[in-house]
């Protein structure tokens, strides 16, 4: 490992000094969530916890834990824990049941924001001077918006394309000559099609770095990128509740998982059934405390998001987080078995002859679930070599996974695409 540049004082912290900040965050922020937020002072007072109850780190647990169910029930603007005139800009989550999930933001908090995703380009190699292009979506959602500003900050500059209109986005990044783009793994995938059928190699673009996240994505969907667009390919975390893109960002010297930045989130793992920690290196849910929000401060909100917390490397003070394996959501049960679409993917890329692009579909012809996976042949592979793959592939998600599966190989183009995240699960069963 080459010795990392850094953006940041605080990544230097020691963890003593880490720890320190930490605390005295984590006692201001609960303080002002029962000052300021009902739900957050209700809360606390049925767990019979007051803010100076919280003397230490692990104190964290004594409060209670925060869900979309209570963002929802305080819409839209009831989990601001300042004046609303204060708040400078709301995003919102479509959701896909009742009503969206609204977070709010003062100025300071845009302001933290942009510093925390400045410095997670800076950790995936982008530097000041450098064109970005950001096609993660503008809007409501906080992809667009957050990468925008944090590639500001760093002093880049910005062509915020936002998704869609693929050849477009192709012919910026070649009359531009971006050097990192922001963008799902996924619709970067369409993007590099759209380069082949324009004849263009995308290698030999002045494109370096894809910083990619909004969506799980696997270590062979990396290798994937990386070999045929010659770039190097980082993770980027973030999920609105707690901030958006750049709570956590994987450093282009190690690209082993997320660094967690956690002078401004405190992380959690627990289990996701009974609630309580796991230790740090086991699986469970990712739950964080916000430790600098002023808007809309949110104490231990369960992302449903599952990974590890792993020890720090080229921010040896801050954790890190594994690669998300899916979230809870995400998870299929077929026949009792555990399946994430991951698993998945890291089977199918496996084999030559299939692209990325697939698809689990669930579906209950009897009693029975059965899962089906639709997945594309790479360009130019010989149709008469589908079957062969459809029963190796078949044969390996049984035999590594445990499920049946029936595997089939569409024509390449035979998957519908997406321009922000990846549609992975197609739940036809009966309701
Ligand atoms: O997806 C924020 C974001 C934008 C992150 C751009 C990175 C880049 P939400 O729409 O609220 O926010 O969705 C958050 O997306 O709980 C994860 O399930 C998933 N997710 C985000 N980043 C990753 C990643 C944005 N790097 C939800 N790997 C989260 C896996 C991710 N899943």
């Amino acid at each position: 490992m080459t010795t990392p540049q850094l953006y940041d004082a605080a990544e230097r912290w020691s963890l003593d000094e880490l720890r320190a900040h930490q605390l005295a965050r984590l006692q201001e922020t609960v303080a002002h969530a029962y000052a300021h937020v009902p739900h957050y002072r209700n809360a606390l007072d049925v767990s019979g916890v007051r803010p100076e109850d919280i003397r230490s780190l692990d104190d964290v647990r004594l409060l209670p834990f925060t869900g979309k169910a209570e963002l929802r029930d305080n819409y839209p603007f009831g989990m601001f824990a300042v004046p609303r005139p204060q708040v400078v800009r709301v995003h919102a989550s479509s959701g896909t049941t009742g009503s969206p999930t609204v977070v709010g933001y003062t100025r300071d908090d845009i302001d933290t924001w942009a510093g925390l995703v400045a410095r997670s380009l800076f950790a995936a190699g982008v530097r000041p001077g450098d064109i970005v292009q950001v096609a993660y979506g503008y809007g409501l959602f906080t992809g667009g918006l957050g990468a925008h500003y944090g590639a500001e900050r760093l002093g880049c500059t910005v062509v915020p394309m936002s998704g869609g209109q693929t050849a477009r986005q192709v012919q910026l990044l070649r009359d531009f000559g971006a050097r990192a783009i922001m963008v799902t793994p996924s619709y970067f995938l369409s993007i590099l099609d759209e380069m082949t059928a324009q004849g263009i190699d995308p290698a030999a673009l002045p494109l370096s770095t894809g910083v990619f996240g909004a969506e799980p994505w696997t270590d062979a969907m990396r290798a994937e990128i990386e070999q045929r667009a010659g770039i190097d390919a980082v993770d980027i975390y973030g999920l609105s509740e707690v901030m958006g893109p750049g709570v956590a960002q994987e450093c282009v010297e190690t690209k082993d998982g997320p660094t967690i930045w956690e002078d401004h989130f405190l992380p959690e793992i627990i289990d996701p059934v009974s609630g309580e920690p796991v230790p740090d290196g086991e699986e469970g849910e990712l739950v964080f405390t916000s430790l600098t929000k002023q808007a809309m401060p949110v104490l231990r909100y369960r992302t449903r998001d599952l990974t590890r917390l792993l020890p720090g490397t080229a921010r040896p003070s801050f954790r890190r987080m594994a690669k998300i394996t899916g979230r809870s959501d995400d998870l299929m049960i077929v026949r009792g078995v555990n399946v994430f679409p991951t698993q998945i993917e890291e089977l199918a890329l496996a084999h030559e002859g299939l692209s990325p692009y697939f698809q689990c579909v669930l579906t209950r012809p009897g009693r029975m679930d059965e899962l089906t996976v639709n997945v594309e042949a790479a360009e130019g592979f010989s149709a008469s070599e589908w079957p062969a793959v459809e029963t190796a592939l078949a044969a390996q998600i049984k035999d590594r996974i445990g499920t049946t599966a029936t595997v089939t190989v569409l024509p390449p183009g035979g998957i519908e695409r997406s321009v922000g995240k990846a549609r992975r699960i197609v739940d036809q069963r009966p309701r």
